[in-house]
């Protein structure tokens, strides 16, 4: 049996949202528009998910998946979204919510709880047709109306990447216009304008918003005044600047993702191997 095509009966041409909170329920929005919360069997959302979890691992050559039903539900604040064509489930993408110490354009480190794009798939024959776009905007959308009456928004260049494939930043640099990064320590990719108008405000660290007030004092011109946005200068001693790419990340084989190795080494042919069977020892079809 084809796991993707399990959902056909309430997913026909639709996206839908699960929520950590509530892993049965499925908010499905119609091609019409009609919004309809559909109750599914567990099992059967395992299937489907942990399958595109695992197609997700191989396709970016993860040694295990990051993705599945049981990794959800225990999240507690991660939503996963799913998109179907007419017949099957073609793709998903995972985002939550993180703290994260996220370096800005001074070199400061600021504490921030950025929503993050955990997990992005969509399955080979449906690639380049337009459904990460439709799930990515279903995504953005979402977050926006939830975030409405608080008068927030929120915008592509305020999410944090999780180490993201070369097909997701050309994704990104072709839909949303971000390509220019400001490096990070992290696994964790984030773009100019990521500190703008945030609707969760960074706190930058104590320490570095010193270092950057006493060295931008440094560098105000003769006349008194700050040169605004200048990069700081670099304190005579006591002081290093956190690394930009540590060595052990430049050094680092990649994988299909590009930055890091967080989730181990490369392990495809075991992944495609299990893709082959489900728990039940059944034969997966990969379409
Ligand atoms: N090579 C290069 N760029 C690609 C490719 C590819 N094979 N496939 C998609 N893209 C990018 C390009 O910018 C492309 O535009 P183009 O065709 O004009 O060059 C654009 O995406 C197409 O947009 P969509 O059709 O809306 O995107 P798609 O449905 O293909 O989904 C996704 C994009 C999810 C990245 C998909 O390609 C995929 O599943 N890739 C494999 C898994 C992966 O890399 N996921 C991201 C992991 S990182 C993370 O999740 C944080």
């Amino acid at each position: 049996m084809d796991v993707l095509t399990l959902l056909s009966d309430v997913l026909v041409g639709s996206v839908a949202k699960l929520s950590a909170t509530q892993p049965r329920i499925l908010r499905i929005v119609k091609p019409d528009g009609t919004v309809e919360a559909v109750e599914v069997k567990r099992l059967v959302l395992e299937k489907v998910v942990n399958y595109l979890g695992l197609m997700s691992a191989v396709a970016q050559e993860l040694s295990t998946p990051i993705t599945t039903l049981e990794k959800l539900e225990d999240s507690n604040t991660q939503n996963l979204y799913l998109i179907a064509d007419q017949s099957m489930v073609v793709g998903f993408l995972k985002v939550g919510r993180k703290k994260l110490f996220i370096i800005d354009d001074y070199c400061v480190q600021n504490e921030v709880s950025p929503l993050c794009i955990l997990d992005f798939y969509v399955h080979e024959s449906r690639q380049r047709q337009g459904f990460g776009k439709k799930i990515f905007d279903f995504m953005l959308q979402q977050c926006k109306a939830l975030l409405l009456f608080q008068n927030e928004d929120v915008q592509p260049q305020h999410l944090a990447i999780d180490r993201p494939s070369i097909k997701l930043l050309s994704f990104l640099e072709k839909y949303y216009m971000l390509s220019a990064k400001i490096p990070q320590a992290n696994n964790f990719v984030v773009f100019d304008g990521f500190f703008d108008c945030r609707p969760d405000p960074a706190k930058p660290n104590t320490r570095d918003r010193l270092l950057w007030e006493s060295t931008s004092a440094m560098s105000r011109s003769p006349a008194g005044s700050p040169k605004l946005r200048a990069k700081p200068l670099m304190p005579s001693g006591g002081w290093t600047p956190a690394p930009v790419i540590p060595p052990h990340i430049q050094n680092a084989p990649l994988n299909k993702r590009g930055y890091g190795t967080s989730h181990g080494a490369r392990n495809q042919s075991s992944l495609a191997e299990i893709l082959h069977h489900d728990s039940t020892g059944e034969t997966l079809k990969q379409k």
